[in-house]
């Protein structure tokens, strides 16, 4: 892991670093439980001057619907989230023309007020008072990453400034992260030339960070991965195979065309399907309600077995 931490170029963590351990210290001390939470797809370039990249998909949807269901449920949380993907509250007017939502009060260009029109943001007043009572409260510290170089040293930083509060730490790794590198001794510096023939690239594969993040940087934490597959039949033995490679707590496993309406919470000694009616699914419930209710119960069973 450390060779492959050093062959990727390392972004300005220890700043983040810094705001992260005063965070989970913070917050520790007043009893809180802190969540740490990855979301969306790490980019990884092909070129050191970079136009090409590849990406791994997620929205971030799961991520920061999650955010606010741990929110409500007196967690603070770090928001570790690829830039410009989707953001507690806001992911809720994805799609809506902000312009288009607001009038100037007296027609005039410099009216001192801006009527917000209701019917183009729904519930805009209620999601504002959570927004801000979290806000205020600094329950939320967010962090962005655009690269899988990024992404592992904000990891491997967000876990050592978590180790300090021990159990109450709880890692929910939902991001989709690149299992594929060139290393930047290996990477071209300027654009590929297509003039050059078909493209052909050898990459290096990433080690899995749940190995050091589990045995090293927080032991004591509460973890949680991800697995995606888009072949059902082989989901569940390699959310077996992950919980025996890892030696972690849970593995939300889902499947990519029905991850909205159907998750496997899978533990060593249980397997929980959670699944959405298509009532509720009409009702707008969110399948990530029922994965926070769930693991927020695991987890105070797991801190209650630690002391
Ligand atoms: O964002 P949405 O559109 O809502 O979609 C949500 C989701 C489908 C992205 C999410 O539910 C999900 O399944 N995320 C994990 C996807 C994934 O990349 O799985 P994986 O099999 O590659 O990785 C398994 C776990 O190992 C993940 O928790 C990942 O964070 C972690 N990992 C992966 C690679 C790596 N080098 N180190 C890691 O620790």
């Amino acid at each position: 892991m450390e060779d492959c931490l050093k062959s990727l170029r390392s972004p300005h963590v220890e700043e983040v670093k810094k705001l992260m351990t005063e965070f989970a210290e913070h917050h520790g001390s007043a009893g809180r439980r802190v969540v740490l939470i990855t979301s969306g797809g790490t980019k990884v370039p092909l070129e050191s001057r970079t136009v090409r990249f590849l990406d791994n998909f997620s929205s971030g949807r799961r991520g920061a619907s999650s955010a606010e269901y741990f929110l409500d449920s007196g967690y603070a949380v770090i928001f570790l989230h690829r830039h410009r993907s989707l953001y507690p509250y806001t992911r809720l007017y994805t799609g809506v023309n902000l312009l288009d939502s607001l009038q100037l009060e007296t027609g005039k260009e410099d009216a001192g007020q801006i009527l917000v029109d209701q019917n183009a943001l729904p519930n805009i007043a209620k999601v504002l008072k959570r927004y801000q009572a979290v806000k205020a409260a600094g329950l939320l510290l967010p962090v962005e990453f655009n690269t899988l170089s990024e992404y592992l040293h904000l990891l491997k930083a967000a876990a050592q400034a978590l180790s300090s509060i021990g159990s109450k730490a709880m890692f929910y790794l939902a991001a989709a992260v690149s299992d594929f590198y060139i290393p930047a001794y290996e990477m071209p510096e300027h654009k590929i030339q297509s003039s050059n023939g078909p493209l052909q690239i050898s990459m290096k594969m990433v080690p899995k960070m749940l190995s050091p993040l589990v045995k090293d940087w927080a032991p004591k934490a509460f973890v949680i991965s991800f697995k995606l597959e888009t072949d059902p039949s082989i989901l569940l033995e390699r959310a077996w195979r992950a919980l025996e490679t890892y030696n972690h707590q849970t593995v939300v496993a889902n499947v990519l065309d029905t991850r909205r309406g159907y998750v496997v919470v899978v533990t060593k000694d249980t397997q929980q399907e959670l699944v959405l009616t298509d009532e509720e699914v009409q009702k707008e419930v969110e399948i990530e309600d029922r994965i926070v209710s769930n693991l927020t119960e695991a987890h105070s069973e797991f801190m209650s077995r630690q002391v």
